[in-house]
């Protein structure tokens, strides 16, 4: 199987200019608008339109300061919640598929090393001191950053996008479970009211929020630029898994021979992504991830239900047809749904 080569973007020296990036970043958010009613998480501060927590500006900002991707560069996009703990998984077992013995061979990264220490984040992981976990050399990177935030030279180079969305009612039932389990300022879910959570989430202030913005940035990039930006849906990806793993490794350049689809490569790499296998990995079940050095999530967290239409647990009919309106005249003439 000839694939390309593997090489990373993975190579960061450090920041340029630390004390200028302080400055610039001290100077950003004392000026942004800020909301503290996410109470549980943390403070969010508004950039070129969008929430961001403190940590995730100032990754934001270096990264639109000095990251300049490699040509072969893949970076896995999404609104947190959308499944992107899913796309990495996938997407990494299917560039690393030359690098594993087998599959199913337990020295398999995946194994034993969570999706997120497998894929780093551009704005998250490339410039923060962290401990960094394992990150093999492939073109692989994920953000959270919306695409009109992307670095400028991400936009220009000929590195691909993929990008993945969900019905936004289960993303923010997934939203409000996952930042009450987050050991920022609270950590009790129950006082955070789902209420609470809800309508500010309607009203577009949510991390890395407005979540319709974030989409339809994405999508209409994608229109324009196809060859450059993938799109895909979750409820997509879960009905008919087979064929959009085919499509998104052909996408980033890495497809599946005849060989390798009539030896069942594809269906063990889902089987291997897939949401029972990760979430009972005991890695996943028992460790735990950094997303900053101060910000401290259980990996099991990253792996709740892993359904759709979960939200008809958690929301009223009335909820439901507020934010279905609110979506659907946001997506009004874009010619996506996500409803
Ligand atoms: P739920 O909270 O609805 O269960 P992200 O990775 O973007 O943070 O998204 C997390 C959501 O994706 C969670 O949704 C999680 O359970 C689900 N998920 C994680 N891994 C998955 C997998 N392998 N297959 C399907 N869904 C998965």
């Amino acid at each position: 199987m000839a694939l390309p080569p593997l090489k990373s973007s993975f190579i960061y020296d450090g920041c340029k200019n630390p004390e200028k990036s302080q400055q610039n970043f001290q100077e950003i958010i004392s000026k942004a608008p800020n909301n503290s009613e996410w109470f549980a998480f943390s403070d969010l501060y508004e950039y070129q339109g969008f929430w961001f927590t403190p940590k995730f500006l100032e990754g934001t900002i270096l990264a639109q300061e000095q990251f300049k991707p490699q040509l072969n560069d893949i970076i896995l996009c999404s609104y947190p919640r959308t499944g992107t703990t899913w796309l990495k998984s996938l997407s990494f077992a299917i560039i690393n598929r030359s690098n594993s013995d087998s599959l199913i061979n337990p020295v398999n990264p995946l194994h034993s090393v969570m999706p997120h220490d497998c894929v780093p984040f551009l704005e998250v992981d490339l410039f923060q001191q962290k401990t960094i976990k394992y990150y093999p050399k492939i073109p692989l990177l994920a953000t959270h950053l919306p695409y009109s935030s992307l670095p400028q030279p991400v936009i220009d180079s000929t590195c691909k996008l993929v990008y993945i969305c969900r019905d936004p009612k289960d993303v923010f039932v997934s939203l409000w479970h996952f930042l009450g389990n987050v050991k920022g300022k609270e950590t009790n879910t129950d006082e955070f009211s789902l209420q609470k959570g809800f309508d500010l989430f309607c009203n577009g202030v949510s991390l890395h929020g407005p979540y319709w913005d974030h989409v339809l940035g994405y999508w209409r990039a994608s229109l324009e630029w196809p060859e450059k930006i993938f799109f895909i849906k979750y409820e997509d990806l879960k009905k008919k898994t087979s064929i959009h793993v085919k499509r998104l490794a052909e996408f980033m350049g890495y497809p599946f021979s005849l060989d390798e689809q009539r030896e069942g490569v594809v269906e063990k790499i889902i089987e291997m992504c897939d949401f029972n296998n990760l979430r009972n990995l005991e890695v996943n079940k028992k460790g735990e991830y950094a997303i900053f050095e101060s910000v401290v999530v259980q990996n099991q967290k990253y792996f709740r239900k892993g359904e759709v239409g979960d939200w008809k647990n958690y929301l009223s009919a009335d909820m439901q047809e507020r934010l279905n309106c609110i979506v659907d005249q946001k997506l009004q003439g874009s010619g996506l749904t996500l409803c």
